[in-house]
């Protein structure tokens, strides 16, 4: 890959995502780039895909575009196509985008590459541990989204459509999307640092529920 394609991507990402809130700016995108380069060290794949589409995963997302799935992906694909990038690789990145994310996976489906998996980890990853537990909370907040309720049971098995809507807790958060994660990841790295990171967060869980009850 030309290191100009990469730069001119990081830089596009950065001027986009300026004021971008906590949880998906340019800090978070670039997590997921450098999980996905770790990743990348024992795994086969198109490494400019891969990188490429971890830098341009968040660049629009629906949620802060009135549920419009579409405009990540366009912009993405006009942004790259305009710097040269082949007709080819554009079209790969923009169905990974399209595919990967957890709401995604709770619909249908369709398109499935080695790439997809790569980068579909490293956001994983990010949503988990010590990160994901301030970005769950960060969201929540963002949400004015109760912490926790002993009365408001999580749902688990919930539809696309159920989890956008979803107004629950954050501790319930974990049980219906953050727990969840260990054991969707596709690659052996990725699944070796899920492990660490799903350990820390129940850790985290069980103080919690400790000092909620005032018991330590
Ligand atoms: P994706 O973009 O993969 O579909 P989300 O947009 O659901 O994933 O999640 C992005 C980030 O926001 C993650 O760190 C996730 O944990 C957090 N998040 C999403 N929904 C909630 C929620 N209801 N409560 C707390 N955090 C949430
Ligand atoms: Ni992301």
């Amino acid at each position: 890959m030309e290191v100009e394609t990469l730069e001119q991507t990081i830089s596009f990402v950065r001027e986009k995502l300026n004021n971008a809130e906590a949880g998906h700016d340019w800090f978070h995108v670039e997590r997921v780039w450098k999980n996905a380069k770790l990743i990348l060290e024992r795994e086969i794949a198109d490494r400019e895909v891969v990188e490429l589409t971890a830098l341009l995963h968040d660049i629009a997302d629906s949620k802060f575009h009135d549920g419009d799935e579409e405009i990540g992906p366009r912009i993405a694909s006009d942004f790259l196509l305009s710097i040269g990038v082949s007709a080819e690789k554009v079209t790969h990145i923009q169905k990974i985008i399209k595919n990967m994310s957890f709401k995604a996976s709770l619909g249908k489906v369709s398109f499935h590459s080695k790439e997809m998996e790569i980068v579909q980890d490293a956001d994983r990853l990010d949503a988990i541990g010590a990160i994901g537990i301030a970005r769950a909370f960060h969201f929540g907040g963002y949400k004015n989204n109760p912490l926790f309720d002993p009365q408001v049971i999580p749902r688990l098995n919930q539809t696309k459509e159920e989890y956008k809507k979803n107004t629950g807790t954050t501790i319930n958060h974990f049980y219906e999307k953050l727990l969840l994660l260990k054991d969707k990841m596709n690659t052996i790295t990725a699944k070796a640092i899920a492990e660490k990171r799903h350990s820390y967060m129940e850790g985290f869980l069980s103080q919690f529920y400790e000092e909620w009850d005032g018991h330590k």
